[in-house]
């Protein structure tokens, strides 16, 4: 049975808890203490099996992600089993062969968020909730909304006034969240949001509730059942409030104590140069982390400048030998043309882990014939902000088209 468990001090707290700090500083994490080793061959029974529990790729891992939680209260929209896409393009623009492309925009509501949501919006149920909440630069707005919805709960989401791409917020909307404008950054709606959460029966739904983490586990599960449990020696993908970061390393970790792999890939943690504490701090050997008071780049799902799980993805870079990197606005929206381009299409954030991988490439942090996967953690729907282009427009007469055709 999982409990929740301080990494730093060793603290334990019952899985229903409602406090994800703890005393001492740190956000408290599930521990499993597994004792099924869940095998790959049943694993790969679940693909084809048709129970509801199955159909989703974050609850067809349960035993590896939440064993404990009764299934009567799991709300599940069938997220994740997303692809793993190789693209020929990509491998040009980014000098890697047979580069994977894991593509999260196929989730239920556009993003990675949904499997993390689905976990923590679960224990937020069978805990007897009536209220959730959240801090978000879009992407966890939207999603919550939709499982709040789905499970009949009221929701509230706070987003930084002017600073999230509207596509986001009319998702949340239209599935009746109320959405709160706050005049600040992300990192103020966050630190709002912990606040107002005492003594108001809101349970939150951020990344800081150890459940998102554990959903957001199946990333990895997904990505290396595809390759047949043989890891690729890298991941890469696109670095904000640490969430995911987090998430991976735990999962590696977890998957090697269980023996399904003995090779751990390298994480690769990229940001935007305008806001990118966490790749300072690897850049100063995590001595410190120094938070971006005014974070600013295109990629607005990824305007942090205070990542409140930093001290968890430090731990998961250790663990993989990992590396956190920044790349400008510029080279995200290039990664950008390149990914749409090819077919593909994601938001601007997750096109810096495009960008990413093609800088470690050139720097030849990835080696010549190393195996990469990449992940897109929003579909192009969710931002269409970013340039694309001057319209078309004729009269509406043929001669008009065929000019306009050439
Ligand atoms: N990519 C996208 C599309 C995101 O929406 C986010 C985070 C990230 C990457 C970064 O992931 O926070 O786990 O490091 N979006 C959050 C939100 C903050 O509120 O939607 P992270």
């Amino acid at each position: 049975m999982a409990v929740l468990r301080c990494p730093t001090c060793g603290l334990q707290a019952p899985a229903d808890a409602v406090r994800f700090r703890c005393e001492c500083g740190d956000l408290l994490e599930v521990s499993h203490g597994f004792r099924t080793r869940i095998e790959p061959d049943e694993l790969r029974a679940r693909r084809v099996s048709s129970a509801p529990l199955d159909r989703s790729g974050v609850w067809r891992f349960r035993e590896l992600i939440d064993h404990g939680l009764p299934a009567e209260h799991v709300v599940t929209l069938g997220e994740g089993n997303t692809p793993l896409l190789l693209s020929a393009a990509l491998d040009a623009f980014t000098g890697i062969g047979e580069l994977r492309v894991k593509h999260e925009g196929w989730n239920p509501t556009g993003s990675f968020k949904d499997r993390g949501m689905t976990v923590a919006m679960s224990r937020a149920v069978a805990r007897g909730a009536r209220r959730v909440a959240c801090a978000s630069t879009g992407n966890t707005a939207a999603s919550l909304s939709a499982y709040a919805a789905r499970a009949g709960l009221e929701a509230f989401v706070l987003v930084p006034e002017g600073a999230t791409a509207e596509s986001k917020l009319a998702q949340a909307a239209a599935h009746g969240a109320r959405v709160v404008r706050v005049r600040g950054n992300f990192d103020d709606a966050m630190r709002l949001v912990e606040d107002a959460q005492e003594g108001k029966d809101l349970v939150l739904l951020n990344s800081i509730n150890p459940f998102r983490i554990e959903g957001q586990k199946s990333i990895v599960y997904e990505i290396l059942e595809e390759l047949d449990w043989s890891p690729p020696d890298w991941i890469v993908f696109p670095a904000g409030n640490l969430g995911n970061t987090s998430a991976f390393g735990k999962a590696l970790a977890e998957l090697r104590e269980l023996g399904l792999v003995t090779r751990l890939p390298r994480l690769a943690a990229v940001q935007a140069e305008g806001a990118s504490p966490f790749a300072r701090a690897f850049a100063g050997k995590f001595a410190e982390l120094v938070p971006d008071p005014d974070p600013q780049t295109v990629a607005s799902a990824i305007r942090i400048g205070n990542p409140v799980s930093y001290a968890r993805a430090v731990r998961s870079l250790r663990v993989t030998d990992g590396v956190a990197i920044a790349v400008s606005d510029e080279d995200i929206l290039q990664a950008k043309r390149a990914v749409d381009g090819a077919g593909l299409g994601a938001e601007p954030a997750s096109c810096a882990a495009i960008a990413g991988a093609r800088e470690l490439r050139r720097r030849g942090v990835i080696g010549d014939g190393e195996r990469v996967a990449c992940v897109l953690t929003g579909h192009l729907l969710k931002d269409t902000g970013a340039p694309v282009g001057t319209p078309l427009v004729v009269e509406a007469t043929p001669e008009a088209l065929r000019q306009a055709l050439g």
